[in-house]
């Protein structure tokens, strides 16, 4: 695989993303109550009961998070009936998964981009499934922080198709026609990646350094400081799932090879049991939790379209 492209970002570029990122006047609002859950959300011990309130506070979103829990895919006997009643029969950790997807959901409406938005929301969730899937292998991992992390590794994407339209739909369409990653294309021809554009974003929520740390080296792992374990981590979860079909609805035609990422061996460093780890039939593993994605993207974002 080729290395990933290393951008080096000039403090006036990365001022300029920042100020156009903060002048967004098109972005929709994050729900308000998005950031007070993640960081409630961060704490030890989670107050159930305030997690209740806050939902509560969104009737849509309250009103998602039960359609969500009480579809199939959670194969519950009692449909639950209050957010309350989805957190005692599904776990609370289970339900912040839930409410965390609705909330993104809310704020990124399907709109006409430049990227389908619901190619970039089953890529977003098949990332954060998978996130999940591999730190339940490792010791001591943090699921639900993985869960997060791959949810929002790319919002940058997000951002380009709003701040940046014209400049990044000839980026969409070389890299579908050429079959190239879009980070690639995306240095090349911009100079920056989603990756600048969603930290910026990202830094403007105030998210967690650690899931800023995410988004800004998801496609450069050695160059993240702070959380380079949770970088590799996604970095890798974002290869599987391209490689799965559910990447950017094209084909890409570089080669992957896994184990000799830099991303594993960084991982493997920090967890030894990744060694007992069979990534050939994981990633066989994977293709059964395919569907139950597309099912959720639909149920959340709408009607997934077929993959070209
Ligand atoms: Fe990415
Ligand atoms: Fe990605």
């Amino acid at each position: 695989m080729n290395p990933s492209p290393t951008v080096t970002m000039t403090p006036t570029m990365m001022a300029t993303i920042r100020e156009r990122v903060r002048r967004i006047k098109t972005m929709p609002a994050i729900p308000a109550v998005f950031l007070p859950l993640l960081k409630l959300l961060a704490k030890e011990d989670v107050d159930v009961e305030e997690v209740v309130r806050l939902v509560s506070y969104d009737s849509a979103i309250a009103a998602q998070c039960l359609r969500v829990a009480s579809s199939p895919l959670f194969a519950m006997a009692q449909p639950p009936k209050s957010i309350k009643g989805a957190v005692m029969s599904l776990g609370l950790r289970r339900v912040e998964t839930i409410i965390l997807t609705c909330c993104l959901g809310q704020a990124f409406p399907a709109k006409k981009w430049v990227l389908d938005p619901i190619v970039f929301w089953r890529h977003s969730l098949g990332c954060a499934m998978v996130c999940r899937k591999i730190a339940e292998k490792l010791a001591g991992a943090d699921r639900e922080k993985a869960y997060t992390a791959g949810l929002m590794h790319d919002i940058g994407f997000m951002v380009n198709c709003l701040v940046f339209p014209k400049e990044f739909a000839p980026v969409m369409k070389r890299a579908c026609e050429e079959g190239i990653r879009l980070d690639e294309v995306e240095h090349a021809t911009l100079g920056f990646t989603h990756c600048e554009t969603g930290r910026a974003l990202a830094e403007k929520w105030e998210l967690a350094d650690d899931i800023i740390e995410v988004i800004a080296h998801h496609h450069a792992v050695e160059d993240s400081r702070k959380a380079q374990p949770l970088v590799a981590l996604v970095h890798l979860s974002d290869l599987l799932c391209r490689m799965r079909g559910m990447g950017y609805g094209y084909y890409e035609r570089h080669k992957v090879d896994l184990i000799a990422d830099p991303a594993w061996a960084i991982l493997q460093k920090q967890y030894h049991d990744l060694e007992g780890v069979d990534l050939v039939r994981f990633t066989f593993e994977l293709d059964e939790a395919v569907e139950t994605i597309h099912t959720l993207v639909s149920m959340i974002f709408g009607p997934t379209p077929a993959t070209p």
